[in-house]
């Protein structure tokens, strides 16, 4: 039995469906998705492929599915993409690239999720001879779920293209949550996207529908990439009840994320003004990582004495705690956390 949480913050993808996002799901006009006769999903896959800048769409059940389409678009059996050390490609996807594509890696490691562009490109392989692997994918991933949220500016990201683009060293990005990092900066979603060869975006993580996510490319590689959804049998058929959800995410929960984002904000700076566990300023988006490396309890002990008081959240690490803002947590439910954070942390 699942246990109920007064304040659930373990992720964004703990939302469930609207009566509005059920509604238009149930009227949803809908075909065999297989044949391309899905209007719906259609729909949604040329409006995600125009807000980002790209061609093409293709809808996946999952994040995961969109990123691993795009590594294996750009990279061959034997060659490499490199990434950071906590990239959820890399770290949270059970080794797919590996098991699936024959895909190696190499890893930079950051604080925090930040890129720092001559770090990236210095790890790159240009060229070939016969030892070293040679570098086919640079991956990022904005905002970056693992280092707390955190956005890429967009100059640090058109310098990582610049520097690898004319080796023809490719870039995807991991956008799963991209839409926060648009919200929270303004810079428009195509701004970024134009930035990568392919993008995968979620709509089951702050936008609330409850599955699907959107991989985006040229004309040409999503062709391809619907080949290999089908190849792994994720050809979809009257999917278009689905793609209505994405759709309806896209008309009504994008703008409020800033809603989530400012009650991360009012947490992090209730939590810092008692406990030096977190820097508000460090807080860019929806998520917060409590830092207990000079706090006397781990991030398990914590977890489990903030569970008991009706608050869920995930240790990332056994010193890191993260917390996730959704459309299902209020502010009343912020300042419970809030309180149950600082009483747990024996800093009331
Ligand atoms: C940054 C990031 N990328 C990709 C995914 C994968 O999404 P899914 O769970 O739909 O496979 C997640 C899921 O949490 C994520 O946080």
């Amino acid at each position: 039995m699942t246990r109920a949480y007064a304040v659930d913050l373990l992720s964004d993808t703990l939302t469930r469906p609207s009566a509005g996002m059920r509604s238009a799901m149930a009227a949803a006009e809908v075909g065999d998705d297989v044949f391309g006769e899905d209007p719906t999903v259609a729909r949604l896959e040329a409006r995600v492929a125009e807000l980002l800048g790209h061609e093409a769409g293709l809808f996946t059940p999952t994040g995961s599915l969109a990123n691993q389409l795009g590594l294996r678009l750009h990279v061959t059996p034997g060659r490499e993409v490199i990434a950071d050390s906590m990239a959820h490609i890399l770290r949270a996807e059970l080794g797919a690239a590996a098991a699936f594509s024959g895909i190696t890696s190499r890893t930079w490691i950051s604080q925090r999720g930040r890129v720092l562009p001559d770090q990236v490109l210095s790890l790159m392989v240009v060229g070939t001879d016969v030892y070293h692997v040679p570098t086919a994918l640079i991956a990022l991933e904005n905002t970056h779920n693992f280092g707390g949220g955190t956005i890429l500016p967009l100059d640090t990201i058109a310098a990582v293209r610049a520097g690898s683009q004319p080796h023809g060293v490719a870039m995807h990005l991991d956008g799963a949550r991209l839409w926060n990092a648009h919200i929270a900066t303004g810079v428009e979603l195509a701004a970024y996207g134009r930035l990568f060869d392919t993008v995968s975006v979620c709509l089951s993580k702050g936008l609330g529908a409850p599955i699907g996510s959107v991989l985006v490319g040229s004309a040409a590689a999503i062709r391809e990439a619907r080949v290999w959804r089908k190849r792994y049998g994720a050809g979809m058929r009257q999917v278009g009840i689905l793609a209505a959800a994405g759709l309806y995410a896209l008309d009504h929960n994008l703008a409020r994320l800033a809603d989530d984002h400012a009650r991360a904000q009012r947490f992090a700076q209730a939590v810092a003004a008692k406990a030096p566990v977190v820097d508000p300023a460090e807080v860019e988006s929806n998520i917060v990582i409590l830092d207990l490396a000079q706090h006397p309890r781990s991030a398990a002990e914590v977890v489990a004495d903030l569970a008991d008081r009706g608050v869920r959240a995930y240790a990332l690490s056994p010193t890191r705690v993260r917390l996730v803002w959704h459309l299902d947590v209020d502010d009343a439910a912020t300042d419970y956390a809030s309180a149950a954070t600082i009483a747990t942390l024996g800093a009331a």
